[in-house]
């Protein structure tokens, strides 16, 4: 059942029950007035058979004054008067109001009990009147019955009428109240179906305000969400073509020529060999030895930009000395000073550790032209392990993350958060260096050995 539906039984449940109790105290208070009238009516209907029948002895056409009684009360709607004679036979009888009675149920809602009264009327020898006759008076409480159900009946049109139009009415009210509630539902459907753009105006009472203005914020957080993600996967798209192209140009000009070089060399020392020179042959030997060793060295760091394997094998020191060995090797000129101890962290905070090294570090090529980097890993508690990457050559204007377009830092941020950690980074004024600090919380399963702190 529509909740619009529920509100309205429930007004017309209250409605009706109060109905009900009004007509109830109505129909006791309506009896009470019928039983008085009726009271009332009969005292004066013996009051008036009572001077009639002083003046009975004494008149000259006492049968006349008694037809005349009996019919002055022809169309009375409280008493009927009848004169009987002995037998019980009525010789005269008022005519009744002639009102048709008010339906059944209703007459025993308001009946009233009355008895008739029965007075003897004098005996007047002579006067043609038999003896021993008496006078009824009976009670007709029928023919107030009657208007009062017709003032009832009259009442309750005009509240069925009121009732029919006040519905209509609280059926609109009701429904423009639950609008807002409705336009909710519908737009956390378009939510559930993944549309963040829904949003609903606010409008209506505070407190639907406050469910509307909640309602709004949350479809702007999850868009601004959903955005970034989008954002984040384009970037991670574009690095994995960056590495791709780097690792594509390592290759070309790294390993090709000197597998070049060595399939020259090795081409030689066989012609060497064959013509008897081993003293050049021994040094085309060394050459092609040299080559291999060289590129395995390439191939070495390589790997370990491709996969931080030795993260997980080695520890997080060793996996950010295989990085900054990748960088050295491209960038001669800068000097790195590291203070690394070997401490076993566990592997996601060893996770987060080395991403935010190694952004920081692609940033500072990228960004500062750097001759010094310094990476330091300390624990200011057991549980807490904080990663500080500075670089010098800083360009003046201090850069505004927010307003490059990168999403390295916005990354470096979400990770280290979602893991429970703070991040701070920019432009330390008084060092002039360009400063990264990651603060994490931990888990050491073994106590650094040795501080391993070193200058490349
Ligand atoms: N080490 C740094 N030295 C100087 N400026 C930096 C450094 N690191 C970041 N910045 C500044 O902060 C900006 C934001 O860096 P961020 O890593 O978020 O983006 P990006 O490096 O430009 O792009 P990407 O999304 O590829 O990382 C940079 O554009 C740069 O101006
Ligand atoms: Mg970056």
């Amino acid at each position: 059942m529509s909740l619009r539906l529920r509100v309205i039984l429930l007004i017309t449940l209250v409605l009706a029950s109060s109905l009900t109790l009004c007509a109830l105290l109505v129909g006791y208070q309506v009896r009470q007035e019928l039983a008085a009238e009726l009271r009332a009516a009969m005292a004066g209907a013996r009051q008036t058979a009572s001077g009639t029948f002083e003046d009975l002895p004494r008149s000259d056409h006492s049968l006349r004054d008694l037809r005349q009684l009996v019919h002055a009360f022809d169309g009375n709607r409280h008493v009927r008067m009848a004169v009987v004679d002995r037998q019980g036979q009525a010789l005269l009888t008022s005519r009744p109001s002639g009102e048709a009675p008010p339906p059944a149920w209703f007459g025993r809602l308001v009946e009233v009990e009355a008895a008739a009264v029965v007075l003897p009327i004098p005996d007047a020898p002579g006067q043609g009147l038999a003896p021993g006759l008496r006078l009824v008076l009976t009670p007709t409480p029928q023919s107030d019955a009657r208007s009062a159900w017709n003032e009832a009946f009259t009442m309750l049109k005009v509240i069925a009428g009121v009732a029919l139009i006040g519905g209509v009415l609280i059926w609109l009210a009701v429904g423009a109240g639950l609008r807002p509630l409705v336009l909710l539902g519908e737009q956390f459907a378009k939510v559930g179906q993944g549309d963040y753009a829904a949003a609903v105006p606010e409008a209506g009472p505070p407190e639907l305000r406050l469910l509307q203005r909640g309602f709004n914020a949350m479809t702007g957080q999850l868009a601004a969400t959903m955005r970034r993600n989008r954002q984040l996967g384009d970037q991670i798209v574009r690095l994995q073509e960056e590495e791709r192209a780097e690792i594509a140009r390592d290759l070309h000009d790294e390993i090709g020529p000197r597998l070049f070089a060595v399939g020259l060399d090795a081409a030689l020392l066989a012609q060497l060999c064959e013509a008897g020179k081993p003293a050049e042959a021994i040094r085309h030997a060394q050459e092609i030895q040299q080559a291999v060793v060289h590129m395995q060295g390439q191939v070495r760091d390589l790997l370990g930009w491709l996969r931080p394997a030795r993260l997980t094998e080695f520890g997080l020191a060793a996996a950010i000395k295989d990085l900054v060995a990748f960088w050295a090797g491209r960038r001669g000129d800068i000097a790195f000073a590291l203070d690394l101890p070997e401490t076993a962290l566990d592997e996601s905070t060893a996770e987060v550790a080395y991403r935010v090294v190694q952004e920081a570090l692609s940033n500072a090529m990228r960004h500062a032209r750097p001759a010094r980097i310094a990476i330091t890993l300390t624990h200011e508690a057991p549980d807490r392990l904080t990663v500080r990457i500075e670089n010098d050559g800083v360009p003046q204007a201090a850069p505004d993350a927010s307003r490059s377009g990168g999403l390295g830092l916005l990354g470096m941020r979400e990770r280290v958060e979602a893991h429970g950690g703070q991040l701070a980074y920019g432009r330390e004024a008084a060092a002039a260096v360009w400063l990264v600090r990651a603060q994490l919380p931990c888990q050491i399963h073994a106590v650094p050995a040795a501080n391993g702190q070193e200058q490349a």
